[in-house]
């Protein structure tokens, strides 16, 4: 049968990420990409364990493919979260299933390929990243990681089981990256990491503010992002490399999780409300266009209405451009299972319905508030839904559909002149 594979992805940045080095690897080893998984003689699914719903869809994908199997010769391997979280368990549960590959092992597909290894789930201390065979699915933009792993302990979180500890790339490697994805062409360049800005170069030391600035200076890179950052990670350096450059986005994901002080002492956040609003206090003085977007969890055990109440106050004050809010969900082996009584399930539901009608009133006055104004548009390619007008993003990651300058060169930044504000994505003229 022809070498033929299916890749489904969920989960983080750090998931695409790896899915574009198994994606790459598997090409440079004669295999073909099929979007159909009937056409495909090997099925990889990438898996994602931070939530329990994200994990219970892998058993029940397992269960249909588990039928394709019955069919036809098929190779089925399990990675990501899920796989290092389950190991052998996943064999067991369902023995259709031919291999189990953790995040720690994406370099070393042959092992699992060959048969050689059915379950690989351990950190080895060479990672083997190589980056020039990549898949990337965008001719624009290119994502780079710089830190794997997460050595945090946040309560609730399952990410220093399944990612293991931190690594740092050195930063000689990141820049080698980043030059060749310019030199194909990507201009927007994204560096990826659990806690990005925790990145020490292991060879010289050097941290996070060093690494943006070193990148943004690279001819051709016309914008540069990051996420995660940790909010208790946040530093001068980091601060003056992004005002010192403008093609660092004006726009900082920062995970606050909670607005009360206590729900963050018992989520081993290390930093208080007071705290993290003067951080966002900090970076505003310095950078004071700069727009900001968080991740929320709500119905945390413990968590009382006025605790609640302090998230919205905090969402009200810093009027995040995006948030990201998630129910608590218990993960196995967390310290959090253990710590404060848990919310009621109708009570949590109804906390994150108040939540997002909360956030929905914040970011429609922010989409409207771009009506008439001209932004600097990246533009990345035909748009979705109307093949006559470009899609591109605006430094703070909103999609723009335009009309204008139809043979402009992908990559290229464009002035658009926004003329409405739909429910997620923004529509205009481009101006020049
Ligand atoms: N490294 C990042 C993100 C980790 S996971 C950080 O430092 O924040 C992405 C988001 O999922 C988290 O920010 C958190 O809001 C959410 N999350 C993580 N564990 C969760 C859990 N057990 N229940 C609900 N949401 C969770
Ligand atoms: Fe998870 Fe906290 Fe790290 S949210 S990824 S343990 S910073």
């Amino acid at each position: 049968m022809s070498k033929t594979f299916f890749i489904e992805t969920w989960g983080c940045q750090m998931n695409d990420l790896d899915s574009q080095r198994l994606s790459g690897g598997l090409k440079l080893r004669g295999w073909s990409r099929v979007d159909d998984e009937r056409q495909a003689s090997l099925i990889l699914l990438n898996t994602c364990s931070i939530r329990e719903k994200a994990e219970s869809k892998v058993f029940s994908r397992l269960g249909q493919l588990r039928e394709l199997k019955a069919e036809r010769q098929l190779q089925i391997g399990v990675c990501g979260c899920v796989a290092q979280q389950e190991g052998e368990r996943i064999l067991n549960r369902a023995p259709w299933v031919d291999f189990v590959m953790g995040p720690g092992n994406v370099g070393y597909l042959d092992d699992v390929l060959s048969g050689g290894r059915t379950i690989a789930i351990d950190f080895p201390e060479d990672r083997r990243y190589d980056y020039l065979t990549v898949d990337r699915p965008s001719v624009t933009k290119a994502q780079v990681t710089i830190i794997e792993g997460c050595n945090k302990n946040c309560t609730f979180c399952i990410v220093p089981t399944t990612r293991g500890r931190e690594v740092s790339r050195t930063f000689d490697d990141v820049l080698a990256e980043v030059r060749a994805a310019v030199d194909s062409g990507r201009v927007e360049i994204e560096l990826l990491g659990q806690t990005v800005n925790a990145y020490r170069c292991p060879m010289s030391g050097r941290d996070f503010g060093a690494l943006l600035s070193a990148v943004a200076e690279i001819e051709g890179v016309r914008r540069l992002r990051f996420m995660t950052s940790h909010p208790a990670e946040v530093n001068e350096s980091m601060i003056a490399a992004m005002r010192d450059h403008s093609n660092i986005s004006r726009y900082l994901h920062l995970p606050v999780q909670s607005g009360s002080s206590k729900v963050l002492r018992r989520m081993k956040r290390l930093y208080t409300r007071e705290k993290y609003l003067e951080t966002i206090q900090r970076i505003r003085e310095a950078i004071p266009e700069i727009h900001f977007s968080t991740d929320i969890i709500v119905g945390f055990p413990g968590e009382t209405e006025d605790d609640f109440q302090q998230s919205l106050s905090l969402i009200e004050e810093i009027r995040y451009g995006s948030l990201f809010a998630f129910k608590y969900s218990p993960r196995p082996g967390t310290p959090a299972l253990k710590i404060g009584l848990p919310v009621d399930e109708p009570i949590a539901t109804e906390r994150l319905t108040r939540l997002f009608a909360l956030h929905e009133r914040i970011k429609r006055e922010r989409l409207e508030s771009y009506r008439g104004k001209v932004l600097p548009v990246l533009v990345e390619g035909p748009s979705k839904h109307d093949p006559a007008m470009l899609s591109g993003r605006t430094d703070d990651n909103w999609v723009v559909n335009f009309t204008g300058h139809p043979a402009t060169p992908l990559g290229s930044m464009l002035g658009v002149r926004i003329d409405d504000a739909l429910h997620h994505t923004l529509r205009g003229e481009a101006v020049a």
